[in-house]
């Protein structure tokens, strides 16, 4: 397939004046390469703290920092010519103070390149989202299953079966779309809701296990490309076996190499004189 060559990256702006219209296309790369396969398919991609689980095999994303966000956000920034680039900000960089969550937005931002940085919280984290906002910092923000909560939250588990967690989740969604936030990632919420959400707020809604109801959808590309095996939430579909192909590749090399049949004389430099 061919896709038309587009020019510059998308804007925060742009990807807001999507609300209601075409869905809005989301994918996480971390690297370079995988930037660069993902680039031309999609409106946005998300440098995503998921990296900490899925690339270096922490347990929560709780551990990733600062440094390594700016790491990958630079490796995908060398690969990306048409999608809005979002980094997110790790656990414990943004919620202290609305000061520091600007230092740090700063870094990220004049580090890496990158067109925007994303933060989890609700109605607490609006203040500081307004205050970025209106200093120069484009943020998308994140409701619902907020991954970084939860030592809190007691797990991964999808939100707003009860009225009263609807409830919040509704004063969240209110908040954050009122905030300055370009746009607003909804994770892990029960259809009726993120419906509600997606019509109660003016800046496009990013579902992730958030239902069709949503602006936009993103995924992680390691989860959707079979790549990271640990475990698939529910809502993710898996569009190929990546994870297996890899074990296929591998297994036909060691024979090949234990064969002495790779490297083949095509593969072999031989003395020219
Ligand atoms: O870290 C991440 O990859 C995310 C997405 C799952 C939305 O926050």
């Amino acid at each position: 397939m061919s896709v038309p060559a587009k020019q510059g990256r998308l804007t925060p702006k742009r990807i807001r004046s999507m609300k209601g219209g075409q869905p809005i296309v989301c994918l996480t790369a971390y690297t370079t390469p995988m930037a660069r396969l993902l680039d031309a398919h999609c409106d946005l991609l998300l440098v995503g703290d998921s990296l900490g689980m899925v690339l270096y095999g922490m347990e929560t994303t709780v551990s990733v920092t600062l440094d390594m966000m700016i790491a990958h956000g630079k490796a995908v920034m060398r690969g990306v010519g048409n999608a809005c680039v979002v980094v997110d900000m790790p656990f414990g960089t943004y919620q202290e103070s609305r000061e520091v969550a600007f230092r740090n937005a700063v870094r990220i931002l004049q580090e890496t390149g990158c067109d925007a940085v994303k933060l989890e919280g609700g109605e607490e984290m609006a203040e500081t989202i307004a205050f970025l906002a209106a200093r120069g910092i484009p943020v998308l923000g994140h409701i619902g299953l907020m991954p970084q909560q939860v030592h809190t939250a007691g797990g991964y588990r999808s939100v707003g079966h009860s009225d009263e967690e609807s409830a919040t989740i509704r004063r969240d969604a209110s908040a954050i779309g009122s905030s300055g936030a370009f746009a607003v990632v909804i994770e892990g919420t029960v259809e009726t809701l993120a419906r509600e959400l997606t019509a109660l707020v003016d800046v496009p809604t990013i579902g992730i296990g958030a239902s069709s109801a949503c602006d936009g959808q993103i995924l992680v590309s390691d989860d959707m490309l079979g790549l990271f095996n640990d475990f698939t939430p529910r809502f993710v579909k898996r569009y190929d076996e990546l994870g297996q192909r890899v074990h296929k590749a591998a297994e036909s090399y060691a024979r090949d190499v234990r064969a002495r049949q790779f490297p083949a004389p095509e593969h072999t430099f031989k003395r020219r004189f």
